[in-house]
């Protein structure tokens, strides 16, 4: 192993942002859990925390572990950002409450109710015609088709130009990591190419009405926020919600892959479906580790942190932390999960997290219902991207009821 501990705090020499632990990252989680509360990340001066009951103070403690500095490698206050900060993800209060009041309004489950129809009739038409092919790309035809299919219409986007918004949102993520990287220069390439678009989709004129969207800017009416604000929070919706949902699913689709009992298990009892995705989140979590940034000394355990010093929080690695889950390493639909950190906690608790649960139920029912038997039939192909952990491709054959 790669990692030694000096007197002081706990340190690490391994590379949460290298190919090889982007691909393959839970011996590293199980080493720097076992390590301490806080371990030194040497090779970028930072902070990382990968045990559940740290993680999950971290995020509930906003006042010393501040999101305004970004949830990236660089830090707002002493760097520019690549792009205007989010007004809600890299943001604190008093402005977050604000803008987190809006997009809550938006995205509460009494405003998503009335697409679960359109999301259903649309899951069930995609399964039938996954039946009729029988062997597919789980990732291109299921896990990327459904979210592709319903969550642009559902903001009002126009239908030209929607192959932009997985890049952008890839970028995004991407640029969470170290700015020296292959991935975030790739993403910063990107960004420059689908930008624009985004950014045109994010205006008044350009969203549909009765969309997710629309339902933004009617909080300018209400003078909650002006109209440069309500574009700003459109293009949080189109930066955070497709790629995290398509790798969710994703995610679920492999773990149903590799553990064919527990899609018997869900088959025969499609009710299981929101249970089953929240354990696959806790499981394979989309979201790898964002950071945050002190914002005085703070010690934890043993360790002293100073002020403006970043913190990375593993979500996947508290996910699977022994302290927190019986067997973590077992996929096990019936399990409860509440306190998983998949969607992160605290004040910036995905606010998205009902659409996106949404999505994955009304699909993994609709599968559920119809599919007997989901087998592997070729090799998955991994992502690799610096906060997101998913696959591009995943080879099944599937067979009905
Ligand atoms: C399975 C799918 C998803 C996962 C795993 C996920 C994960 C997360 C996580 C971990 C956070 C917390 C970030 C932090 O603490 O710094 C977050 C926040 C956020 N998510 Fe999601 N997300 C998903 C889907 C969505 C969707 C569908 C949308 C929008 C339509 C969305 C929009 C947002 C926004 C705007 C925030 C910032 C909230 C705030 O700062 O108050 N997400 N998400």
């Amino acid at each position: 192993m790669t990692t030694a501990t000096h007197t002081g705090p706990p340190v690490s020499h391994l590379d949460p942002f290298c190919d090889e632990l982007i691909l393959e990252p839970y011996a590293m989680h199980a080493e720097l859990r076992d390590l301490g509360p806080v371990v030194r990340l040497e090779k970028y001066g930072v902070w990382a925390m990968a045990r559940h009951v740290d993680v999950y103070a971290m995020l509930n403690d906003w006042e010393t572990y501040c999101s305004s500095a970004g949830v990236g490698f660089g830090n707002f206050h002493t760097e520019k950002p690549w792009r205007p900060p989010s007004l809600i993800l890299e943001a604190d209060p008093p402005l977050h409450t604000r803008t987190r009041a809006v997009l809550s309004r938006v995205l509460s489950s009494s405003a998503l109710r009335r697409m679960r129809e359109m999301f259903e009739t649309r899951a069930a038409a995609l399964v039938e015609r996954l039946l009729e092919r029988g062997r597919i790309d789980a990732m291109v035809d299921c896990a990327n088709a459904f979210p592709l299919e319903v969550f642009p219409d559902a903001v009002g986007l126009t239908k030209n130009g929607r192959e932009n918004l997985a890049p952008y949102g890839n970028a995004v993520f991407n640029a969470d990591g170290p700015p020296d990287g292959a991935l975030f220069q790739s993403a910063m390439k990107d960004a420059a190419r689908v930008g624009p678009w985004i950014l045109a989709q994010c205006r008044r004129d350009a969203l549909a009405p009765g969309g997710l969207g629309a339902d933004v800017y009617t909080s300018v009416d209400s003078g909650e926020i002006d109209a440069d604000e309500a574009a700003l929070l459109v293009r949080s919706l189109l930066s955070a919600g497709l790629d995290t949902t398509v790798q969710g699913i994703g995610n679920a689709l492999y773990c149903f892959v590799n553990h064919p009992a527990q899609w018997a298990l869900l088959h025969a009892n499609p009710a299981l479906a929101r249970a089953a995705f929240e354990e696959a989140l806790r499981y394979e979590s989309p979201v790898t580790a964002f950071f945050r940034t002190t914002t005085r000394e703070v010690t934890v355990g043993d360790v002293t942190m100073g002020p403006e010093e970043k913190v990375l929080a593993f979500f996947g690695a508290a996910n699977r932390d022994p302290r927190m889950w019986n067997d973590p390493d077992v996929f096990d639909i019936t399990r409860k999960v509440s306190k998983n950190v998949a969607f992160g906690a605290g004040i910036h608790f995905c606010v998205g997290a009902m659409l996106a649960r949404l999505e994955a139920e009304v699909l993994l029912t609709a599968m559920a219902r119809r599919i007997k038997t989901i087998e592997p039939a070729g090799e998955p192909v991994r992502l690799l991207n610096n906060a997101l952990r998913g696959l591009t491709s995943l080879p099944v054959t599937v067979t009905a009821s």
